[in-house]
């Protein structure tokens, strides 16, 4: 019998398979590279977790407490909580604790009756933000869960910042998220005196007064159809009809009356968490706030972001990220020019080594307002 000598060559191509196709995938750009795996689904336990967690966090807000609360609040300002949410470094942590005014010697904030951070971190970068800063040291970890781009667990993650910032501080009036990749256009007073005003509602004859969220919400899109559809073809039916189906910026501010809205719902979320079987149209985070909020309480929002991002030549769904050589004092304010009421606060993205420039501008240019 004559052995083949294809066999073994045969079996080596085999088993190097995967090895070719890892290779490939990594180094030859392929169409649906960053989307080509699925991220896991949300486990049962860790969705009986949150669900354990915004059950407390509503329930804490008992109308007699709230009661209470008015009372005990009447001479406090609104404290505004900062949701930070990531899985890389804070390389803008020195240029946030200018913006909060914290003492680099005491640690303590200038504003720190007016505001808290919390943050969702990675456990694997804990560390490394921890040593970044006064801002993000002591305590301001709230217990975290693996999260993935393109899947249903940010939007976990976000509804967790809100459900702890509630549970932390019952003067939390204001929840805005922020990304490690956000930098300030502005003063934190200017933050502060943006986000207190209040929207003016008309119901009928009468008018009410309220604070209002700021967050985007657009009802016109041309990826909006595939995006309706990323989970299979009228899978949002009949919680939400195509009609219903928004989308807006990741980043928003909502008011506290908006974050108890979004931590008490499950409707939406059902579907919502349901996997995409098309990632490359899969942006739950984008759409789940935007809708529930337009279905909800079309009244109570902006509907325009405070973030700025620079959406030229953009690739494979993230912006543009400005470098060094881009930064001037004349680019902070044309960052800030906004076509709505408001100016913008943030922007993204800036590379790590903006830090220095931004610095160096922090007192006269961005801080200055
Ligand atoms: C602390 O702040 C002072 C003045 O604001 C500054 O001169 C000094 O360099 C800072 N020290 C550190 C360690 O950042
Ligand atoms: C937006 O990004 C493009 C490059 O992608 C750049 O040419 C342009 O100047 C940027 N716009 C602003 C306002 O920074």
């Amino acid at each position: 019998m004559t052995k083949s000598p294809w066999i073994p060559i045969f079996l080596l191509l085999i088993i190097s398979l995967p090895l070719i196709f890892f290779i490939t995938s990594h180094f030859i750009k392929l169409p649906l590279s960053p989307y080509s795996s699925s991220p896991p689904p949300i486990s049962l336990s860790d969705e009986l977790d949150d669900l354990a967690l915004f059950n407390r966090a509503v329930n804490s807000f008992h109308p007699t407490h709230l009661a209470k609360l008015r009372i005990a609040s009447t001479n406090k300002k609104p404290k505004i909580a900062f949701l930070f949410l990531t899985n890389t470094q804070f390389h803008f942590a020195p240029l946030w604790e200018v913006f909060f005014k914290v003492d680099n010697v005491s640690g303590v904030s200038v504003y720190k009756d007016l505001f808290n951070v919390y943050v969702h971190a990675d456990p694997n970068v804990r560390p490394e933000i921890k040593a970044q800063g006064f801002v993000f040291t002591k305590d301001r970890f709230i217990p975290a869960k693996a999260t993935y781009r393109g899947s249903a667990s940010l939007i976990a993650a976000e509804r967790r910042l809100i459900a702890n910032a509630i549970l932390d501080d019952q003067e939390n009036m204001f929840f805005s998220l922020v990304s490690p990749h956000c930098v300030l256009l502005h003063s934190f007073k200017y933050f502060y005196d943006t986000i207190l005003q209040v929207g003016k509602h008309q119901f009928g004859e009468m008018m009410s007064v309220k604070f209002k969220s700021f967050i985007e919400v657009i009802d016109e899109d041309v990826n909006l159809w595939d995006r309706y559809n990323a989970r299979g073809k009228n899978v949002m039916l009949p919680e939400v009809k195509f009609e219903d189906f928004r989308v807006g910026s990741q980043f928003f501010t909502l008011t506290r009356n908006h974050g108890l809205l979004v931590i008490r719902e499950r409707r939406l979320w059902k579907k919502f968490r349901v996997p995409c079987v098309r990632q490359q149209s899969c942006y739950p985070e984008e759409h789940y706030f935007p809708t529930l909020l337009s279905m909800q309480d079309p009244e109570g929002y902006s509907g325009y972001t405070l973030t700025r991002v620079n959406w030229t030549d953009s690739v494979d769904g993230h912006p543009h990220t400005y470098h060094p050589n881009e930064l001037s004092k004349e680019l902070i304010y044309s960052l800030r020019k906004s076509e709505f009421k408001e100016d913008y606060m943030f922007a993204r993205k800036f590379s790590p080594d903006c830090l220095g420039p931004l610095m160096d501008m922090a007192d006269d240019v961005i801080f200055k307002d």
